[in-house]
Order: C-alpha cells, then sequence, then structure tokens
C-alpha cells in the first residue's frame, strides 16, 4: 500500500450482521469501503467481547482491500503474532494497555505488518510523542472504546490537530475511530485526519440485501470529508 492522504472510509464491521460477516464485507468493499476495520474487545481493556484471531481469519478471504485490526485487549503482546498471523494487514494497540507501547510496536512491525498506535478520549496527544517512528497511524479515539453509537468526543478534533502538527511531512495517517457521522467528519478531517472509521453511520438502514444503503451512507460522509478539505485548501 503505498502512502497518501487522500480520505479513506473504513467502516466497522462492529455494526454488521453477526451472522453474516462474508457477505457484509463484500458489500461494503462493493460499495466502495477503502479499509475494513475490525474492532477486537476482550472484556477486560474494554466492556465487551468480539473477535478472536480464528474470527479474524475467518474474515480474511472476504477482504480485498485493506484489514485493519483495533485491538481493545490487555495484555497485548502475547497475542500480536496470532492476529498478524490471521492475516491482519495493520495491527493498532492502544498507548492505555500495556507499560511498553514501544516494545509493542517494535513486535508488530517485526510480524511484518504496519502497527498504529491508540489513545483513548482521556490520554494526551503528547503519550504518542516518541513513537511515532515505529507507526504508520495512529488512531485517535472519539469514544470511550468499547461499542458503537456512542456520541462523538469534541476534544479529539484539537487532539487531531496536534497529532497532524507533531507527524509534519511523515508518512503516518491520522485514524478517527468513533461518533463518525457526516456531520463531525468535516470537523476532523479539517484538523487533519485522513482515515475514518464509521461504523453506526455506514451500517444504518441497510442490509446485504440493500447494500446500496451501504454505498449512499459512505458517499455522504466521503463527500462531507473531502468537503472539509477543499475548504481549508
Ligand atoms: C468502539 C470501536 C469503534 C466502533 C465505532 O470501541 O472501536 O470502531 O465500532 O462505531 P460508531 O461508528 O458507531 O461510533
Ligand atoms: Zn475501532
Amino acid at each position: 500500500m503505498s502512502f497518501d492522504r487522500s480520505i479513506k472510509i473504513a467502516p466497522s464491521i462492529l455494526s454488521a450482521d453477526f451472522a453474516n460477516f462474508g457477505a457484509e464485507i463484500q458489500a461494503i468493499e462493493a460499495q466502495g469501503a477503502d479499509w475494513v476495520h475490525v474492532d477486537v474487545m476482550d472484556g477486560h481493556f474494554v466492556p465487551n467481547l468480539t473477535f478472536g484471531p480464528p474470527a479474524v481469519k475467518a474474515f480474511r478471504p472476504h477482504v480485498k482491500t485493506f484489514m485493519d485490526v483495533h485491538l481493545m485487549i490487555a495484555p497485548v503482546d502475547p497475542y500480536i503474532e496470532a492476529y498478524a498471523e490471521a492475516g491482519a494487514d495493520m495491527i493498532t494497540a492502544h498507548v492505555e494497555a500495556g507499560p511498553h507501547i514501544h516494545r509493542t510496536l517494535q513486535a508488530i512491525r517485526a510480524q511484518g505488518v504496519k502497527a498504529g498506535v491508540v489513545l483513548n478520549p482521556g490520554t494526551p496527544a503528547d503519550a504518542v510523542a516518541d513513537v511515532l517512528d515505529l507507526c504508520d497511524m495512529v488512531l485517535i479515539m472519539t469514544v470511550n472504546p468499547g461499542f458503537g453509537g456512542q456520541k462523538f468526543i469534541h476534544s479529539g478534533v484539537e487532539k487531531t490537530r496536534k497529532i497532524r502538527h507533531m507527524i509534519g511531512d511523515r508518512p503516518i495517517h491520522i485514524q478517527i475511530d468513533g461518533g463518525i457521522t457526516p456531520e463531525t467528519a468535516p470537523l476532523v478531517v479539517e484538523a487533519g485526519a485522513d482515515v475514518l472509521v464509521a461504523g453506526s453511520a455506514v451500517f444504518k438502514g441497510g442490509s446485504v440485501d440493500t447494500p446500496e444503503v451501504y454505498g449512499q451512507n459512505m458517499r455522504a460522509i466521503r463527500e462531507a470529508a473531502e468537503g472539509a478539505r477543499v475548504k481549508a485548501a
């Protein structure tokens, strides 16, 4: 994957039909998804449980674009190899999940996959300052992780601006996750984000039988986001 800062929409399959992941992934990709975002939760770091490595491995053959695996688990290090072998293209780990984020990012890259670092809403931008050179992406959470469908936390906008400034011209994506809609997407894009995760705003109102709704939902987010780029230019 070559690096660019074009707007990328990464639907979170946390909002998909859990009995039909293969068809859901195919539907969102056919309708224009750039990446597929997989939310891994352990019932410990976050109060919810989702996908182990075998589930991620089962998603892999359906993903033709880029599979971005967001680990909301603690500890992280013992599971990196398993998620890499399951087929993740990128693994993102939280700075809050363990004492050694630097070691965790090294371990992710050692598996030959791209590495992302994640900040919860309560964690300041500075927490990633000394690991940026080990990262392909910084993920800024705009909800407290654990569930889809929560309200966007606005302090993520200024944090995005700060991190964009810290990154400078290094090839590091800024991803935003939580409460992204056509209303909130322009705020974070104007501040410097390029990868937008969206669960409820992509899947709402649609199904594998009406995939065009997913397409409309993604277009609404993308158009709003690209509008913010034009305004900023
Ligand atoms: C939250 C997850 C998100 C979530 C986003 O813990 O990391 O990816 O699915 O859902 P929405 O877009 O509904 O806020
Ligand atoms: Zn996520």
